[in-house]
């Protein structure tokens, strides 16, 4: 019998020490180089190594239609070119809904609808963002700190990565007075 369908309690800071069982990813820029538009930037970080943009974590679930996946997202800080470390985006391929909730560190959360209307929010410590249906969702990183938050979504949810792939998103530059949104849809 899976583990998920009894009762358990843990303190978030086991998905970071990798004591939760279930699933993790570990995103270098070497894997993320298509979502950065200064190429010259990359080439030049990557001259000098492979940074980790982010990691995360995810509890073991048992995918029934009923069950919520939860896990924890870190996105470390830093910058390529102009643009800030940022996860992928993603639609949700199906009516599924997200939650996130911010432990630490300062972000922006990225919204965009199948219109390529784009929204950002606010993402810190204490910031609960609710992320609905057909709207998709990319967090990035403008503090000094790592981004650090937790995530609920139904277990059957279908992540599409390729329509991001295919006609981008938008990213977050850094300006003389902090931080400005740059919506690259048009791209691909
Ligand atoms: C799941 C979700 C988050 C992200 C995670 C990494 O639906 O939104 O758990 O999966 O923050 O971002 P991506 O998946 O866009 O690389
Ligand atoms: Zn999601």
């Amino acid at each position: 019998m899976k583990e998920g369908l009894f009762p358990y309690i843990f303190d978030v800071e086991e998905f970071i020490t990798g004591s939760v069982l279930g699933g993790s990813a570990v995103k270098r820029l070497s894997a993320m180089q298509a979502y950065f538009s200064d190429k010259d930037a990359v080439q030049k970080i990557l001259a000098d190594g492979d940074p980790i943009l982010y990691e995360y974590w995810e509890k073991e679930n048992t995918a029934s239609s009923r069950d919520i996946s939860f896990g924890l997202t870190k996105v470390f800080p830093g910058k390529v070119g102009p643009e800030f470390y940022m996860t992928r985006g993603h639609y949700h391929g199906d009516d599924s809904v997200e939650v996130y909730y911010t432990l630490s560190g300062h972000g922006r959360l990225l919204l965009m609808n199948r219109e390529g209307q784009v929204m950002d929010y606010e993402m810190q410590k204490g910031v609960v963002n609710y992320i609905p249906k057909d709207w998709a969702h990319r967090t990035v990183n403008i503090g000094n700190e790592p981004l650090i938050f937790i995530w609920f979504y139904p277990s059957v949810t279908v992540h599409d990565y390729e329509t991001i792939e295919k006609y981008g998103f938008a990213t977050v530059v850094s300006t003389e007075n902090g931080f400005k949104v740059k919506s690259d849809v048009s791209r691909g």
